[in-house]
């Protein structure tokens, strides 16, 4: 009896854990493409690292306080601009979705430009996106000169 009351407790832990493992290897596992791989890979692992406290492993941001990138319309309008703020940091008020941001983003002078091409590559292939690779060439680029709007 005792014994089948262990395997039922694993059983429920095991499927309370898959859901979750499954939702968080969905945002590489939409992509096909060998080398927006080699991108997107370290770029996961540096997003988690460099991002997801504000932003969240899944995009969404929090609230009010932080926007999100997931489904963002601030986000999907331009990419260098989103490559200049991951570089630069950003402050003041700003729109997304239709609700105002207003708090300091910290700036990431140690990030490399190889480094925030991974970091885009793997966000712009994600949720639904499929913008290829985002090399550190053009992440240089993008950072030679501040974006249209900001
Ligand atoms: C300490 C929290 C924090 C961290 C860490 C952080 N951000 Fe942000 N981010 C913010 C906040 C707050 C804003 C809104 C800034 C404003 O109101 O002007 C923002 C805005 C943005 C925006 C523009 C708004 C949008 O939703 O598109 C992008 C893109 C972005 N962050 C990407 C990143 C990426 C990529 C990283 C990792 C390299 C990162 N952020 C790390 C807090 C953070």
């Amino acid at each position: 009896m005792r014994h089948l009351a262990i395997v039922i407790f694993l059983g429920l832990l095991i499927a309370s854990c898959a859901p979750k493992a499954s939702s968080e290897a969905n945002s590489l596992a939409q992509i096909s493409d060998a080398e927006v791989l080699q991108f997107a890979i370290p770029g996961k692992e540096l997003y988690e690292n460099y991002c997801a406290n504000c932003h969240q492993k899944n995009g969404t941001g929090l609230g009010k306080l932080i926007p999100p990138l997931r489904d963002a319309d601030y986000f999907k309008a331009d990419i260098h601009r989103t490559v200049w703020i991951m570089k630069h940091g950003i402050a003041g008020e700003i729109v997304v979705n239709g609700q105002v941001y207003n708090q300091a983003m910290p700036a990431n002078p140690n990030l490399s430009p190889l480094e925030l091409a991974q970091i885009a590559t793997y966000l712009y292939n994600s949720w639904d996106m499929k913008e290829g690779v985002i090399n550190a060439p053009r992440v240089e680029q993008y950072l030679r000169t501040p974006p249209a709007e900001n």
